[in-house]
């Protein structure tokens, strides 16, 4: 079951501070973004999308508690919210740092490489940020085409 969050968005933190290690940066887009949850018993994901203007949405934040990754719950809820905004929006965008892995999870989610943000990580955060052991410092935008009816 995946149900939209909208009262005491911070009760989620734990899961928040997966995908964006510095609280700051989630405050600068958790009350205007829109989250949902995964439920399947409990709770396994959860993300967050906020409206960029234009006709553009931006997937923020995704996680999936570590002992459930890899068990499909992150695809379902980027299958869920692109169905969910795609009569709102004609893209939806998703930023994250220039690591194989994660690029692979979002092509195979149907997200291209759109384009790049240099030094985001190392002018927006306040300490190194890695990911497998690499220095993240671009920003890697990807892009998908929702289907406006
Ligand atoms: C990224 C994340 C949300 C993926 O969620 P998930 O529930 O594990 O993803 P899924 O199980 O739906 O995986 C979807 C696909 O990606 C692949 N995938 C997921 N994690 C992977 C990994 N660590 N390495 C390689 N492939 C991976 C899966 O094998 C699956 O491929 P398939 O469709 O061919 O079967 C999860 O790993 C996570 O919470 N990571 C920590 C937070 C984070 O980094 N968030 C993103 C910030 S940009």
């Amino acid at each position: 079951m995946i149900t939209q969050i909208k009262e005491n968005k911070k009760q989620y933190l734990d899961l928040l501070l997966l995908a964006d290690e510095q609280e700051s940066m989630i405050d600068k887009y958790l009350e205007r973004g829109e989250m949902f949850v995964l439920f399947d018993g409990d709770l396994k994901a959860i993300c967050v999308v906020t409206d960029e203007g234009n006709g553009v949405c931006e997937l923020k934040n995704i996680a999936t508690y570590p002992e459930y990754q890899n068990m499909g719950y992150g695809k379902q809820l980027i299958a869920f919210v692109c169905n969910y905004y795609c009569s709102q929006y004609s893209t939806m965008l998703v930023g994250t740092g220039d690591s194989p892995w994660i690029l692979s999870f979002y092509q195979k989610c149907g997200f291209v490489e759109s384009h790049r943000v240099k030094n985001f990580f190392t002018d927006n955060y306040d300490h190194p940020m890695f990911e497998d052991g690499i220095q993240l410092v671009d920003m890697v935008y990807l892009s998908k085409k929702l289907c406006i009816k």
